[in-house]
């Protein structure tokens, strides 16, 4: 089954062709070179930039998968459209969810709306051309959910089957890893930089930022209270202090917010005796939190997975695809096109297509 998929939840244009969990195609263009300046998403900008390159990018994502030279005669060969329909900005979404709509009405093929949160799990899953790396499902598994928009943990016991143990209150990891760059003065996105940063002194934890959430009794999250406390720590400090402690500061942020990470998912293994970690979410191309989750699943003789190539952490519409096909297979196909509508604040688990 050879699925186009769509993805326009945020700030990259992604299309890619999958069959089944294979990736024949995807690509994306990324938007994050405009909001350098902004430190964020700027909805109207995101919603210009979807739609001048969203053409480009599908018709770029079709050619790669070498199902036919011409365009028309390759979308003949698809069998469904999987398109993201939330959660994510509303304008932006639309986007995508239009072009998915005049698609299947031109070709006449069916929609499959795929929710983004599902996508990132998936995407532990997604397979090169030659159907590598194998990584069969074996489940329950707990799915740690890491991006710009969200921070969960899930109980993923089947395919499509979902529960959310945990979230954040407030902000998402990502988002304040994003919030701690712009502070010491970086530009968006603020996780890699803070990566980069902590790594050249090691990791070390020189400020002891509180960990938050991590004495309740629950699975949940909050980054409002470590951001505060890192916004006034920086703004005590003169103009040099800040500069000669930009590394101990970015590190001693990041261990503080990877370490509830880790605090809450060992309380969610021990709790419901699930060792299988999937990671998924922007966040999760951080090397130093891949290692802080290994070194914890360990103890408990388990397995973690992470995306198979790093790209496949972020945003991207081959785990758009891979969803859509687990979707076909239980016949989840839109039922009226027409009646498709964005959910920009659409829940994991929540299917009212
Ligand atoms: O999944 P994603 O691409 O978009 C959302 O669905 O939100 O995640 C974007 C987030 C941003 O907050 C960005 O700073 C963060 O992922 N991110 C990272 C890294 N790469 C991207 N955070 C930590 N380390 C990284 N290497
Ligand atoms: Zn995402």
């Amino acid at each position: 089954m050879i699925i186009l998929s769509i993805e326009t939840s945020a700030d990259e244009t992604a299309a890619a062709v999958t069959q089944g969990r294979r990736r024949l195609s995807s690509l994306l263009y990324s938007q994050v070179l405009l909001y350098k300046q902004w430190g964020g998403i700027v909805p109207s900008i995101a919603k210009r930039a979807h739609e001048e390159r969203i053409d480009q990018i599908i018709v770029g994502a079709v050619k790669r998968a070498h199902l036919n030279a011409n365009f028309d005669q390759a979308m003949k060969k698809i069998d469904a459209i999987g398109v993201t329909y939330g959660p994510g900005l509303a304008i932006a979404l639309e986007v995508g969810i239009n072009k998915a709509k005049e698609l299947a009405r031109k070709y006449q093929i069916r929609l499959i709306a795929v929710n983004h949160l599902e996508g990132h799990i998936y995407a532990n899953f997604i397979q090169n051309r030659r159907g590598m790396p194998p990584r069969r499902f074996t489940f329950p598994y707990l799915a740690l959910l890491v991006s710009g928009g969200h921070t969960a943990i899930v109980i993923f016991r089947r395919h499509l089957d979902y529960q959310v143990i945990g979230e954040t209150k407030d902000d998402a990891v990502g988002e304040a890893l994003d919030k701690a760059a712009r502070i010491l003065g970086f530009g968006y996105p603020g996780g890699p930089i803070i990566e980069n940063l902590a790594d050249e002194v090691d990791n070390q934890d020189k400020y002891l930022f509180p960990r938050p959430m991590a004495r309740s009794d629950n699975f949940n999250f909050s980054y409002s209270g470590l951001k505060t406390a890192f916004f006034y720590r920086v703004r005590k400090m003169s103009e040099k202090e800040k500069l000669a402690n930009l590394r101990y500061l970015a590190s001693s942020f990041q261990e503080a917010a990877f370490d509830s990470l880790i605090i809450k998912l060992e309380k969610a293994i021990k709790k419901t005796k699930i060792n299988r970690i999937l990671v998924g979410g922007g966040v999760s191309a951080n090397f130093y939190l891949r290692k802080k989750i290994r070194s914890l699943v360990k103890k408990y003789q388990g397995r973690a997975f992470f995306p198979p190539q790093r790209d496949f952490s972020g945003d991207n519409a081959a785990m758009i695809g891979v969803v859509a096909y687990f979707k076909a297979r239980q016949n989840q196909y839109v039922e009226n096109i027409d009646r498709l509508d964005r959910q920009p604040r659409l829940a994991i688990g929540e299917f009212n297509t």
